[in-house]
């Protein structure tokens, strides 16, 4: 037997700065994760290359995302914290992954589409294999939740589908190495496997936060004006100014939330405010309801300032300090490879691969 314990893990590529809709929608869950479950938290340094090889700095871009999770509260002692390619079992279970997944699949994941556009001959192979790390990620852990946003729900149900082949074409396998445990599948059925059936854990209203200059796109790294988002590096008065010049519409804020639909721009801000005060939409608009946006703006970034500079400007102190961001990685990454090293043991075993 090989027990399955509840466990969460997530990642992020360290590409680009982080912003709101990063902290809103994943790193402030993974923080509030801490006091429920064992959590790992990777930052997916593999990933990055898959849509751009070579990066003007990418030791730097891993120790900033380390830093916002340091700085946003995440405890590294107490969990891990660690940069993927520190442990190589990623990598090979990811290679195992290949043979279990199919190219059907891979060929159907719409951020796969939308990633490598028009011109799919000429992306990376990497990319079109990217969920396939992304299960070897989770399943070197047998995580059995994950935090993500909306946008990697098709993600995880691959990984599904990754550790049911694995489990239902080694049943047998499996069984022999004695490595079989009960699988929850749901309703209360189980079955006998090895990989857990990950579960994503998606979050409610604040997950998507839209740019500050239109309401109708997400708040988004790749996003050519730095207006458009706030950036977990900008300081108070950056924070300030852009919630000021964020794109509103002529009308007053109305005072329930049925008065958002139709008002993008609106909607988000009211939006941004429930989730800094982590108050709902409608408690915000009792207290708005009514006044121009002109009231509601110097409000909001207020709140948006007292919120974010503890975290901003913790984080900048930790990037003072590189050395310490990079002990937290390999303590993180020696912890994590231990754990990874008997699950790559397993998998050897059932697969037959000497060694
Ligand atoms: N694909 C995720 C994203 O772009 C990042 C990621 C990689 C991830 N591996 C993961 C998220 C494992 C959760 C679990 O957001």
């Amino acid at each position: 037997m090989s027990d399955i314990t509840p466990r969460v893990f997530s990642g992020v590529q360290p590409t680009g700065n982080l912003h709101l809709g990063n902290y809103l929608g994943a790193i402030r869950k993974f923080v509030a994760l801490q006091e429920s479950h064992d959590c790992i938290y990777c930052v997916v340094d593999l990933h990055s290359i898959t849509a751009q090889l070579v990066h003007e700095d990418l030791p730097g871009q891993t120790r900033s995302i380390t830093a916002a999770f340091l700085a946003a509260g995440i405890d590294p002692k107490r969990h891990i914290v660690f940069n993927q390619s520190r442990v190589s079992a990623h990598a090979e279970l990811a290679w195992i992954f290949n043979c279990v997944a199919r190219i059907g699949w891979m060929n159907r994941m719409t951020q796969f589409k939308d990633k490598a556009g028009k011109d799919r001959e000429n992306a990376s192979l990497g990319l079109l294999a990217y969920p396939s790390l992304m299960a070897a990620d989770i399943l070197a852990y047998r995580a059995t939740h994950v935090p993500v946003g909306d946008d990697q729900k098709q993600h995880l149900e691959l990984t599904r589908d990754i550790a049911a082949k694995f489990n239902n074409d080694f049943a047998q396998k499996i069984a022999e190495a004695g490595l079989s445990t009960p699988i929850p599948m749901g309703e209360g059925q189980t079955v006998e496997g090895y990989f857990p059936m990950t579960e994503p854990l998606i979050e409610g209203p604040a997950t998507r936060v839209m740019s500050l200059k239109d309401g109708s796109k997400k708040m988004s790294k790749s996003d050519p004006s730095d207006l458009s988002r706030i950036n977990l590096t900008d300081d108070a008065d950056a924070i300030a100014r852009k919630v000021k010049k964020a794109k509103t519409d002529p009308d007053a804020l109305p005072s329930e939330v049925a008065g958002l639909a139709g008002r993008p721009e609106a909607d988000n801000l009211v939006g941004i405010f429930a989730a800094l005060a982590e108050r709902s939409k409608a408690e915000v608009l009792t207290d708005f309801g009514g006044r121009a946006f002109s009231e509601f703006k110097p409000a909001l970034a207020d709140l948006a300032v007292q919120v974010l500079s503890p975290i901003t400007g913790e984080m900048r102190r930790l990037l003072d300090d590189p050395g310490h961001i990079d002990a937290v990685l390999k303590d993180g990454g020696e912890r994590a490879g231990a754990i990874a090293a008997k699950t790559m043991a397993d998998v050897k075993q059932i697969v037959g691969f000497l060694g």
